[in-house]
């Protein structure tokens, strides 16, 4: 009997669409392997990501991603039923690398390739820790890239943007706010860290699109870039006055800034929406702070609120695959082989 008749199917996925080499490879909704390797050491001195330093470590990074996750899930390739790999959006270059590999995968294997959304699975990656999605439920996707709220009706086939952000993406703002405290990149983790001993009411920090006509006709959309200013401006005036920069307090009020809107423009679109889950996604959603808000205010609203674990949040593999596996699951058509790397696949489009 086949894997895929068994238990799901046995698919490998591929992310390359910005600094992480991500191979995993899941059986239907369980997670065999999930191998990451980063180029994130190598962007650390310009704050942020240089797509051709990128590129190149995803060249060098692919086979020995690829043979370890095999090794940690006791595969053999020939065993897969299908490979999908992130087809858009992200870098191009980065993207190149990775459709090539799976294409090459496809050939050499004779198994079909499924080139995916990037995005699409930031939100099917949370089937490998809580069980199948429940369908229609309202995603909130926070990462570098994007920050973005989709309405999920069905992770392989429809998915509608309500609202993204109309500036800088909330990762992007916690890395540039930690770049101006002197913190390392990427900056969400360590201002997370330096909040834990700070006070989130110290300093009141603007709200983006959060009240009065702004609100009115930007409900769903986010904008961090007056914020990361605002921040700016406070830790500037400070230094000219000669006094010390209180770095755990600004880290704090800053994330309870971000987190406040997002969690509350969340919960509106979910009621708004009257659907019961949340599901958080993207990198900043390994936010300590955003999952305590989010859990609380969506619980007095009586939504339900799923966040994959932080390992699975931030960009991996194993979110491919387990987009990959619900496409052969669902009975989707593989991609063909002349599938593009497209660096601005719409949300729309869940097969690239
Ligand atoms: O999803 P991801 O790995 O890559 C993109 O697709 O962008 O997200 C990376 C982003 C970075 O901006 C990083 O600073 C942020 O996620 N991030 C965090 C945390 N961990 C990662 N932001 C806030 N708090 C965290 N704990
Ligand atoms: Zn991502």
């Amino acid at each position: 009997m086949s894997a895929a008749s068994a238990d799901g199917p046995l698919v490998l996925g591929i992310e390359t669409s910005c600094d992480e080499t991500g191979v995993g490879i899941v059986r239907g909704r369980t997670l065999l392997a999930d191998s990451v390797a980063s180029s994130v050491d190598e962007h650390a001195r310009f704050g942020g990501v240089v797509p051709e330093v990128a590129s190149r470590a995803h060249l060098e990074a692919m086979v020995p991603t690829l043979e370890r996750a095999c090794e940690i899930a006791g595969v053999q390739m020939w065993e897969l039923d299908a490979v999908a790999v992130t087809s858009g959006p992200g870098l191009a270059g980065a993207l190149l690398v990775g459709v090539a590999a799976a294409k090459a995968l496809s050939i050499g294997l004779g198994k079909p390739v499924y080139g995916v959304n990037h995005l699409a699975s930031h939100v099917a990656v949370d089937q490998l820790e809580h069980g199948p999605l429940p369908e229609p439920c309202l995603a909130m996707l926070v990462s570098g890239g994007h920050s973005s709220l989709l309405r999920v009706d069905d992770v392989t086939a429809k998915i509608d943007p309500l609202g993204s952000t109309i500036d800088d993406a909330a990762g992007e703002a916690f890395d540039k706010v930690a770049r101006l405290l002197g913190l390392p990149f990427p900056g969400g983790p360590h201002i997370d860290r330096a909040a834990r001993s700070g006070s989130s009411v110290a300093i009141d920090f603007p709200r983006g699109l959060s009240s009065g006509r702004d609100l009115e006709r930007h409900r769903f959309d986010f904008s961090f870039s007056g914020l990361k200013t605002a921040v700016a401006r406070w830790v500037e005036a400070r230094e000219r006055a000669g006094e010390p920069v209180p770095l755990a307090d600004v880290a704090a009020s800053f994330q309870e800034a971000v987190c406040d809107v997002l969690t509350r423009k969340a919960v509106d679109a979910a009621v708004a929406l009257r659907v019961d889950d949340l599901l958080i996604g993207g990198g900043v959603a390994a936010n300590s702070r955003l999952r305590v808000l989010a859990e609380q205010r969506a619980t007095s609203k009586g939504i339900r609120v799923r966040v994959p674990r932080p390992g699975l949040c931030t960009d991996n593999g194993a979110m491919v695959a387990a987009l990959g596996a619900e496409l052969v699951a669902r009975g989707r058509p593989a991609s063909s082989l002349d599938l593009p790397a497209d660096s601005s696949l719409p949300v729309t489009a869940v097969l690239g």
